[in-house]
């Protein structure tokens, strides 16, 4: 879906319209109700796809709590060995080691919770989930964060798969050409990668869950922690308006506050497609000049992904599909409502053609 000149006009007239509103009147507000008769709605980033399923079923049919089914729906990434992105077989910090981040936060009850740093548990989701529901803290991190999780009965494993160890392995032998470690025969260069996952939940009763989940930045410094622990940036949830969350460069959104930013253009009347691309233009006004190309691009990348609590839903990202180098899902996001899980196509700020040539995570 590309996003037409007209039709960029057309958002960016509603966003210049929606800023203008005054604050007392945005706060008298009063919430869209949702329809009695409304189905359960799961949003989430693209590698989400099988976890919306998931979460739309829990909702649909054992009436589970929006929060939930969408833990239960990235659950299925954080266990999965071969998701190099989040949980078991993440892809590990520079010395080898997997360190984890999560929150979330549930509508209905306006609570928290999240770790950051997590080591040897494969589901910080769930523990995140627990500090929300078993202390009066909503942050836990490092060795405070594990230590926690094993006194709640989480189990303790190593989260580094040989895949990822040799991918880090890879990485650290490419590093330094002056260094003991000899490289390898071929010319590769590794990149950095991250692959977070977002979910939102909204059921049929209105209330609204929101996770997000990663196993961070490949080869990152220890203790290093991303957006996706951060409340209101990797993800935040407002029961009376919607949830939205992110991927993608976790220090670009981090200081945006991407998500609580999102909901709150949601709450002055913006389509969630709407909200997530001005969040986009205002995570590259707050982008240092070394990341942004001559042209005042952004040389990463960051997704926004909302739903409202009215029942919709949109995404964004910098740059459009490109024609052969992306995955299929690249430029999507996941849905799943009672017309099933699917992909549905991104908004974007920028053309393919004008992506800036060298594109780091
Ligand atoms: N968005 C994931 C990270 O930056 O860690």
């Amino acid at each position: 879906m590309e996003l037409s000149r007209r039709k960029f006009l057309e958002i960016t007239a509603a966003s210049a319209a929606a800023s203008t509103l005054p604050m007392a009147k945005v706060a008298g507000k009063s919430p869209t109700p949702r329809n009695k008769t409304a189905n359960p709605l799961v949003v989430a980033s693209a590698n989400g796809l099988p976890g919306v399923a998931v979460a739309y079923k829990k909702m649909a049919e054992d009436n589970a709590d929006p929060l939930e089914a969408a833990i239960a729906g990235v659950n299925l990434q954080e266990l999965d060995p071969n998701d190099q992105g989040v949980g078991l077989g993440g892809f590990p910090n520079e010395l080898g080691v997997v360190q984890l981040d999560a929150s979330c936060m549930h509508g209905p009850s306006k609570r928290a919770g999240a770790v950051g740093a997590l080591e040897g548990i494969a589901t910080p989701s769930l523990v995140a989930k627990a500090v929300m529901e078993h202390t009066d803290h909503i942050f836990l991190v490092g060795q405070g964060a594990k230590q926690f999780a094993l006194k709640m009965g989480f189990k303790e494993q190593d989260l580094l798969t040989e895949k990822s160890r040799q991918a880090w392995l890879d990485w650290r032998r490419t590093l330094n050409p002056g260094d003991n470690w000899l490289d390898p025969d071929d010319d590769r260069f590794i990149q950095q990668s991250a692959g977070t996952i977002n979910m939102c939940a909204l059921d049929a009763k209105g209330d609204i869950g929101s996770v997000t989940t990663t196993s961070g930045l490949s080869w990152k410094i220890p203790g290093r922690v991303g957006d996706s622990p951060i409340i209101g940036a990797g993800q935040y949830c407002d029961n009376t308006v919607g949830a939205a969350g992110s991927t993608g460069r976790g220090e670009a959104n981090i200081k945006v506050c991407g998500a609580f930013f999102v909901v709150e253009m949601m709450r002055r009347g913006m389509h969630p497609r709407e909200a997530c691309l001005e969040a986009l233009k205002r995570t590259i006004e707050m982008t240092e000049s070394r990341l942004l190309d001559e042209q005042g691009r952004p040389t990463f990348y960051v997704n926004f992904y909302a739903l409202s609590k009215d029942g919709k839903h949109g995404g964004a990202t910098f740059y459009g599909p490109s024609a052969a180098q992306r995955p299929r899902s690249y430029g999507t996001y996941a849905v799943a409502d009672d017309q099933g899980p699917r992909l549905e196509k991104l908004y974007y700020l920028f053309e393919d053609y004008e992506r800036p040539r060298k594109m780091m995570f």
